[in-house]
């Protein structure tokens, strides 16, 4: 928690300013009762009208003036709490980014959506509630208490027997509470996740009539953090009033007392055994109800710490997380003659906590102006091939080179913004085509675009909608069908110069005769390093160089006849979709 506080530096401004505040407001409510007690004392007692009158303004005065340094207070401490709350969802979304795949596996989506966001704010409301209790709470209770001692101390020992009762049941409460909200937290993660999940897949839900069946597993989880939740309320319910009714009976112990003793009252000085003066009592009064109020902020301050700790700790899991892809120390740039080779090299590699690797010993190079193609059976470890390339993943074995150089030698910016990537899952963000195709290069011209939307046969479909170039994309392009959207992701990597182009399974969408027109015109069109991995063996039966892989080994590298001759596997894959017909 400390730690996520230090982001308050950035800020300091506001939070001093606020907590500054906080202290001038405190100041005023504990000056008040002691001008109160001092008209009773000596205005009302004494019958002097001016002196009331008089002091009376000073009273208002001062009322006034606290009440516009709380206004400044609130404001201050709602700014400090926004701003940081703002501060720290940024460094977190920084931290995420910097996270690979992998990475984010290990907490997984939904929980960082509720961390992001869930997490954030309850700290944020931490940091609004401290910078207005934590600071006015112990300065009303310190306060509280000198005040009542230098009033009557032997009146102020006998409240304060009641302390050591309060604390035991607040230490009780946290030791129930603090669980209960871990659990909470959990709670919110699985109905987040739960949510995530069925919303991307309505249309299967629907389509296999499943609503009632996932309404009941959702009412179950609902159910089950309702339950938890109130319980959490119940409790907190029942701890304030307790307190308060503790500190309630300490009161009415101390009028009784004060009230018994007005038998001995001296007629002279107006004074008695135990209260000095009537405008003590009612001062005295007066600070044992902020000392009430601060006791109950501080029980309020007992849920609200545990369980900004809690979530605390949960962003602070996310920002200790070790990106695992890493720039080195000192980067090489790109050797400009070759300019585009990919080669691997003895490349293996096994997914994090998987038991056998998905690729083993494999290597090929694919050169500069040529088409390497890879093709293979579902699982049998194409995509994870070619993510090594960007690194989104490092190989556990080998290496991957890019123009000669490891690919882990690069920094990560540069090596991937040579790298024109069309992921398998086409995956368009909402916004405007041209936004998603400013993805592929920010400062790329219309002619540019235009070029991309050709080469991958989008116009046909662009031109007819509305807006053009401006026509909205909704997220993850659900207003666009299969095909479009593989043709845009397609566009979207060709607006980028880059050296290597990567088509992930990228034409599977298409029907025949678009997938040959889109490869024909890649291959006309540009001149760079091109793989393609596939799973239909008419996509890549022109390639340059065809790797085939299965499960996780390469069985053959060649050109079609050669490999026709050569290879068992990639004959059956050409037979079994091609039926036989040479
Ligand atoms: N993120 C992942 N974590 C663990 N295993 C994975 C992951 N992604 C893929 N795999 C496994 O790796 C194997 C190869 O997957 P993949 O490279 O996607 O194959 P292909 O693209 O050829 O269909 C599969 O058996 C799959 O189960
Ligand atoms: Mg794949």
């Amino acid at each position: 928690m400390i730690r996520l506080l230090k982001q308050l530096k950035e800020i300091k401004g506001t939070a001093a300013l606020s907590m500054l505040f906080a202290i001038l407001a405190q100041g005023g409510g504990l000056v008040l009762p002691l001008l109160m007690s001092d008209i009773i004392n000596n205005g009302i007692m004494n019958g002097d009208v001016d002196y009331i009158k008089r002091m009376g303004i000073v009273m208002m005065a001062i009322s006034a003036l606290s009440v516009v340094i709380s206004i400044f207070n609130s404001y201050f401490s709602s700014r400090t709490a926004a701003l940081f709350s703002k501060n720290l969802r940024r460094t977190l979304f920084l931290k995420v980014e910097t996270l690979s795949k992998g990475d984010i596996e290990k907490i997984g989506t939904p929980s960082l959506i509720t961390r992001c966001t869930n997490d954030v704010r309850i700290v944020q409301d931490f940091v609004l509630q401290g910078l207005r209790m934590i600071i006015s709470a112990p300065i009303m209770l310190v306060g509280g208490v000198i005040m009542t001692f230098v009033l009557n101390p032997r009146l102020a020992l006998i409240i304060f027997a009641l302390v050591p009762i309060i604390a035991v049941i607040a230490g009780a409460v946290i030791k129930t509470v603090i669980p209960m909200f871990r659990k909470r937290q959990k709670m919110l993660d699985g109905i987040n996740r739960f949510i995530r999940e069925k919303l991307s897949g309505i249309r299967v839900i629907r389509a296999f009539n499943k609503q009632e069946f996932e309404d009941a597993k959702f009412e179950d989880k609902n159910i089950d953090f309702s339950a938890l939740t109130l319980k959490f309320n119940r409790i907190m319910s029942v701890l304030i009033p307790v307190c308060t009714v503790l500190l309630i009976c300490g009161l009415e112990l101390l009028v009784m007392l004060s009230a018994k003793n007005l038998d001995t009252l001296d007629p002279v000085t107006q004074r008695t055994e135990l209260i000095s003066a009537i405008g003590d009592l009612q001062a005295f009064i007066t600070y044992m109800l902020m000392i009430i109020f601060s006791v109950v902020m501080a029980a309020a301050m007992f849920v609200i710490i545990p369980r900004a700790r809690i979530s605390a700790l949960r962003i602070c899991e996310v920002l200790d997380l070790e990106a695992s892809i890493t720039d080195p120390e000192t980067a090489e740039t790109a050797d400009e003659r070759k300019k585009g080779t990919v080669e691997f090299r003895n490349v293996s590699f096994a997914y994090e906590n998987a038991a056998a690797p998905v690729l083993s010993d494999i290597s090929f190079t694919a050169e500069k102006g040529k088409v390497t193609a890879i093709i293979g059976g579902t699982g049998s470890g194409k995509s994870s091939l070619i993510a090594m390339v960007p690194r989104f993943f490092d190989v556990t074995g080998g290496q991957v080179l890019f123009d000669g150089t490891d690919v882990r030698n690069y920094a990560q910016e540069d090596l991937r913004s040579r790298i024109g990537f069309v992921p398998q899952k086409a995956c368009l963000f909402s916004g405007s085509v041209e936004d998603n195709l400013r993805f592929g290069d920010e400062n790329a011209t219309e002619e540019q675009m235009r070029k991309a939307l050709d080469i991958s046969c989008s116009s046909e479909f662009v031109d007819k909608l509305s807006d053009g170039l401006q026509s909205f994309v909704s997220q993850n392009a659900n207003n666009l069908s299969g095909g479009q959207k593989q043709r845009l992701s397609i566009a979207r990597a060709l607006t980028r110069k880059a050296e290597v182009y990567i088509f992930d399974d990228s034409f599977s969408a298409l029907d025949f005769a678009t997938d040959a027109a889109v490869r024909a015109n890649i291959r006309k069109n540009i001149n760079a390093t091109i793989i393609i991995v596939a799973q239909r063996i008419g996509t890549i039966l022109d390639a340059d160089k065809i790797v085939v892989l299965d499960q996780g080994k390469t069985v053959g590298i060649g050109k079609h006849e050669e490999l026709m001759e050569s290879c068992e596997q990639y004959r059956q894959i050409y037979i079994s979709q091609m039926g036989g017909a040479e």
